[in-house]
């Protein structure tokens, strides 16, 4: 696993118009939380503490009153932004200094990932000299850029948004890059809807035979929330889990904690200062277990 992390929160949300006309779509909530922190904490899972949070110039004061200097948490969050929505692989360009040829994750803010000990899974996993990408089984595949494999189980091709798609296999909004990744993305141009695509970079690697996909299993839950239908869906799900258990999902106060980043004293200020909250007086409840 990468050290730095990338979490994309730009993009014009038009989708969900109008909703979207005055409020970025990653400081939505998602129940009882806001989208942001859901991505936020599966890199933090996956053991990252360095960040570079990517936003709209409309936008990133917003996201730096939500979540600071990320000092709080015990990790370190940069800003930048992206003045239009140009297209996911654009994140390295702005990020060139931040990835400054280290090996990278990327993310985008309006994913949401769930399943048993995804994040022990994604602190195992080392970026060598390859790039790589998850696949997800859906329904809808046409939604999104779509993995194909041949009949020896090779990937065969990254597709964006086909009509028709073999494997019904989506790409989740979660990549992993060797430090070389900021190179590439200056090798793509823009697509025919103006957007370097995430999808081109991608090829890139797979022309390289440099490309790994790891199956995202029928036990892992990928939502995104991009639409009315999905928000509420999102909202719904997390809301289920967490009422049967008791526990809340990309919590990021307590996972700091448990990945040691913060002691028990800190996450009960943090705890504090949320006290009205339901979601504060969850993480209050978290740092009294610990006696
Ligand atoms: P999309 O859902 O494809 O785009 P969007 O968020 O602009 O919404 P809509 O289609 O409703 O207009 O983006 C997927 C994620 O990537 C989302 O979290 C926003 C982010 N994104 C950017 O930050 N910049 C971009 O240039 C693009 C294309 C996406």
């Amino acid at each position: 696993m990468s050290k730095k992390g990338i979490i994309l929160a730009g993009g014009s949300g038009t989708r969900l118009l109008p909703i979207t006309a005055a409020v970025n779509k990653h400081l939505l909530p998602v129940y009882d939380k806001p989208m942001i922190y859901y991505s936020l904490s599966v890199l933090m899972l996956a053991g990252i503490r360095k960040f570079l949070m990517i936003s709209t110039p409309r936008d990133q004061i917003k996201f730096q009153e939500l979540l600071g200097d990320g000092g709080q948490l015990g990790i370190s969050i940069d800003y930048a932004v992206q003045d239009a929505p140009n297209g996911i692989a654009e994140s390295f360009l702005i990020g060139e200094k931040f990835v400054d040829e280290d090996p990278v994750s990327l993310i985008l803010g309006d994913n949401i990932f769930f399943g048993v000990e995804l994040g022990d899974r994604l602190r195992k996993i080392e970026i060598g000299g390859d790039a790589i990408i998850f696949s997800y089984k859906v329904k809808e595949p046409n939604r999104y850029g779509v993995v194909e494999f041949d009949n020896q189980g090779k990937v065969a091709a990254l597709l964006e948004k086909p009509t028709n798609s073999a494997s019904g296999l989506a790409v989740p909004g979660l990549y992993m890059y060797p430090g070389d990744v900021v190179d590439k993305a200056k090798q793509l141009s823009p697509s025919r809807r103006g957007e370097l695509e995430i999808t081109d970079l991608n090829n890139l690697y797979l022309n390289e035979s440099r490309l790994k996909v790891l199956p995202l299993g029928r036990g892992y839950a990928w939502l995104d929330a991009g639409t009315d239908q999905a928000l509420l869906d999102a909202s719904n799900f997390v809301s289920a889990i967490e009422n049967r258990q008791g526990l809340r999902f990309g919590c990021i106060e307590e996972i700091s904690w448990q990945m040691g980043w913060i002691d028990t004293e800190q996450l009960r200020c943090l705890g504090q200062s949320l006290q009205s909250s339901e979601y504060g007086k969850y993480i209050l409840w978290i740092a009294e277990q610990d006696k």
